[in-house]
């Protein structure tokens, strides 16, 4: 099925009234349709030197009854006349917006639901081979406009194009709506992140996760370690409500750059210490910072979760031996992803003469795939080595 999309006005259907009975027409369209409902809200009111032309609903059945009722007191015409846009019009949601702009058919373009980063949405369509590709492009185009004429604080719109991929955990992403700029600022929990997001990784979803860590129950002068810290939310937001000194790595030039930066404009209570650092290079000898770091951590948080288990020699190198917090996430296969991701973390521990000494928190996060989920474990550890007395 063909249908033009087009962003140039349509024809519709207005009420044509002297200028002069404007406000009665008014009034009696409010006592005979509910409140203004067959006034067309999507398009301005017009006028001309001698008349008003109030723009029509399409396909509503009041309106028959309201031109009933006003035609025998004021003289009205039903005309056909070119609409403009009402700009401040608010719409309930993307449906309402996308209406008559995506056929019946291909309503299931329209998705359920956007990732929102500051002014930008990032949108993931299904694939939908049967439709023809200069079309395709048209309706996501469409829907694009229209998620910002839903939500007015969104200028930008991006696809995804890609899955999440490579060292610095970034996705392809392709320009929708708006100006081609990768640059926002986003705000959770009462703090700040400038990032982009083309050069560094960022996900909204784990809001209430980051809330739930940052506003868990942390000591005063602790040593935290964010191993892979992207532009700062963990840390960030932890330092804005705690008096502790993170650490914190990204081995993303972009992202330590972002991170710098979130650390200065967010007033923090504890301190923040970005490091441009492959976290894997704290091992190596000639590193200095290993020094002042081996065995000092009291918490460390591990959220690479594609691969964070292959980092466990590492958290081992900085906890204290006596025993830390390790906040750890990492996707799973179903089924039991809690009990394998437990599992395999245990093993793992032990091939370093560590172990679990308590789980305090093993969760979903969230879904990750059909076949995965995300699972965060919030964990007691310590080396083996260590005696209690
Ligand atoms: C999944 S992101 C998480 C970022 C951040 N914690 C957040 O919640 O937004 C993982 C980050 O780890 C960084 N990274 C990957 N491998 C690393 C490594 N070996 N050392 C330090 N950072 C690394 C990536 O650049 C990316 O920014």
């Amino acid at each position: 099925m063909i249908l033009m999309v087009t962003n140039l006005p349509k024809e519709i259907e207005y009420l044509k009234v002297k200028k002069a009975e404007g406000q009665k027409t008014l009034n009696l369209i409010k006592i005979n349709s509910k409140k203004y409902s067959v006034i067309n809200q999507k398009y301005k009111i017009l006028y001309d030197d001698e008349f008003i032309f109030f723009p029509l609903e399409e396909n509503n059945e009041l309106i028959e009854k309201v031109i009933a009722s006003i035609e025998n007191k004021i003289e009205i015409e039903i005309i056909t006349k070119l609409s403009i846009i009402n700009e401040n019009y608010k719409f309930n949601s993307l449906q309402d917006a996308l209406k008559g702009k995506i056929p019946d058919d291909y309503q299931e373009l329209i998705p359920k639901s956007y990732d929102l980063i500051g002014n930008i949405a990032i949108i993931e369509f299904d694939k939908f081979e049967h439709i023809e590709k200069s079309e395709l492009s048209n309706y996501k185009k469409e829907i694009a406009k229209a998620i910002t004429l839903v939500n007015k604080k969104i200028m930008i719109v991006y696809e995804k194009k890609s899955e999440i991929m490579g060292t610095y955990r970034l996705r392809d992403l392709a320009l929708l709506y708006g100006e081609n700029k990768s640059e926002t600022v986003y705000k959770e929990n009462n703090c700040t992140f400038k990032l982009d997001v083309k050069k560094t990784y960022f996900t909204p979803r784990l809001v209430s996760e980051r809330r739930r860590v940052a506003f868990s129950e942390i000591k005063q002068n602790e040593l935290i370690v964010d191993m892979f810290a992207g532009v700062g939310p963990f840390s960030i937001q932890i330092a804005k409500n705690h008096d502790v000194r993170i650490y914190a790595f990204d081995v993303n030039p972009d992202a330590y750059s972002y991170l710098k930066e979130n650390v200065k404009s967010n007033m923090l209570k504890g301190e923040v210490i970005p490091y441009n650092l492959n976290v894997k290079d704290l091992l190596k000898p000639s590193d200095t910072l290993d020094k002042s770091l081996q065995g000092k951590a009291d918490r460390i948080i591990m959220n690479l979760p594609e691969k964070s288990i292959e980092f466990i020699d590492i958290a081992c190198f900085l906890m204290k031996k006596s025993g830390g917090f390790l906040h750890f996430y990492q996707f799973s296969e179903k089924p039991n992803p809690i009990k394998r991701t437990i599992e395999l973390l245990n093993k793992k521990l032990n091939d370093f003469n560590w172990l679990i000494e308590k789980i305090i928190t093993s969760k979903i996060v969230k879904s990750y795939s059909p076949k995965a989920e995300l699972v965060g474990l919030d964990l007691c550890i310590r080396s083996v080595n260590f005696l209690r007395k």
